[in-house]
């Protein structure tokens, strides 16, 4: 049984139960402080010849979040059309913007035309970038045949990805760029998410392997998945400490090569992981007899985080007020018909329940849910059982609550139904 630790440093109980009175529970909450203080550590990222710092944001990709990002010089790594235009809307200038896309793009003319990068993820997309644009600088993505993950699910490099294009096909990669005079400027690698780093080490030469073979190449970009732990059992990555090896992989690949890379790096989970917590309420507390589990009901699970019913991933509960309460093994599941709605499975293993050894909760508690600013808003199963989508507030220095997305209503649950 996992001892639980607090949900969020950053809230206090006063702050969370004025929270829970203005906008309500479910609630997302962000730390201001705690985002800025993530980016300017990955900002310090170990590159001899220049880094541009771009935000995953499929991580998160609230206006307030990347607002606080572009204000400190962040650039963009998108993930679909949908978030380039969720990115110029929050104010990056297109040259900021890179896709790197699952998906061929729809609207390549469009981008082209307004400047955002352009990341060709398969041999399909950079034949339909070549022919829409020849004669441009483009990047590609290769899978470097090595990934790591905190689970398989967010593993994606090696031969079970569909991501990126193989390394053996460079080949191939090259007699398309050429058909089409496209210049490869930048090479790009994500191995996965929550990656071991000691993996995404030797990517890093595995990476740098390939871009020897590419004479135009300028620019390096690694990808993010820089593992935050979550709960005190768990790693988190010393990001100087991986910064300072590929420091040293530049270097050396500039004395063997003579060139003088730029490094990109695009972090997601490092840069807001910590600073987001979920203000819920407790709503039932239920148990099956002596030899079963106790429940704490949530008005928060899966529809709001819904990574430990993905992956049995783990983040801090925590019952505000229950100190000096008798401690008790306690299984927090959310409100959906579902008996996968758990917030605390078994470690990776999302079938088993986790019991919690916490102060036995009542019914109307307070429960924050930590470690809830990646994937979590994001990743939402909104409007699962017609639960409306939860507001985001974000946490100002000096204590302020700004409201940064209000719930969404019954009307705009409705709205596009005909
Ligand atoms: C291409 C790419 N870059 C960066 C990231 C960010 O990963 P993380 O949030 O683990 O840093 C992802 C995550 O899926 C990704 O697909």
């Amino acid at each position: 049984m996992t001892l639980s630790p607090g949900g969020a440093p950053f809230l206090s109980a006063a702050k969370a139960e004025e929270v829970r009175q203005r906008f309500g529970t479910p609630c997302y909450v962000y730390d201001l402080v705690g985002l800025e203080a993530a980016a300017r550590r990955a900002l310090a990222f170990g590159a001899p010849y220049g880094l541009t710092l771009r935000y995953a944001m499929k991580a998160n990709p609230s206006r307030g979040i990347l607002g606080v990002f572009r204000a400190l010089g962040l650039h963009i790594d998108a993930s679909s059309d949908w978030e380039v235009e969720r990115a110029l809307v929050a104010g990056f200038a297109p040259e900021q913007i890179l896709l790197t896309s699952q998906m061929p793009s729809r609207r390549l003319a469009e981008h082209i035309a307004r400047g955002i990068r352009l990341n060709a993820c398969s041999l399909h997309q950079l034949e339909a970038v070549g022919r829409a644009a020849p004669g441009r600088a483009i990047a590609v993505r290769m899978n470097p045949g090595l990934g790591s993950g905190s689970t398989k699910r967010t593993n994606t490099g090696g031969p079970a990805a569909s991501f990126g294009i193989w390394h053996d096909y460079l080949g191939d990669v090259k007699a398309v760029a050429a058909r089409h005079g496209l210049t490869i400027r930048t090479l790009h690698t994500h191995i996965g998410s929550g990656t071991d780093p000691e993996v995404w080490k030797r990517a890093t030469r595995m990476t740098l392997d390939l871009v020897a073979q590419l004479p135009d190449v300028k620019v390096v970009n690694l990808g993010g998945g820089f593992k935050v732990g979550r709960m005190p059992e768990e790693p988190t990555v010393d990001i100087a400490e991986v910064g300072s090896h590929v420091r040293g992989e530049l270097e050396a690949f500039r004395e063997r090569d003579g060139r003088a890379l730029s490094l990109e790096i695009e972090p997601g989970t490092y840069l807001v992981a910590q600073a987001g917590v979920v203000v819920a309420t407790c709503v039932d507390v239920v148990d099956t007899g002596k030899d079963g589990y106790l429940f704490a009901k949530l008005d928060t699970g899966m529809t709001e985080v819904t990574r430990p019913s993905l992956y049995g991933a783990q983040h801090p509960v925590d019952v505000v007020g229950g100190a000096g309460r008798e401690p008790a093994a306690v299984v927090f599941v959310g409100p959906c018909c579902e008996s996968g709605d758990v917030l605390t499975p078994a470690p990776g293993d999302p079938e088993t329940l986790g019991p919690r050894w916490l102060p036995r909760p009542r019914i109307g508690d307070l429960v924050l849910v930590g470690g809830a600013g990646a994937y979590c808003s994001a990743m939402s199963t909104i409007n699962y059982n017609s639960y409306p989508q939860a507001p985001e507030v974000m946490l100002e220095p000096d204590g302020r609550l700004t409201l940064l997305r209000q719930r969404q209503t019954f009307e705009q649950m409705l709205a596009n139904e005909m």
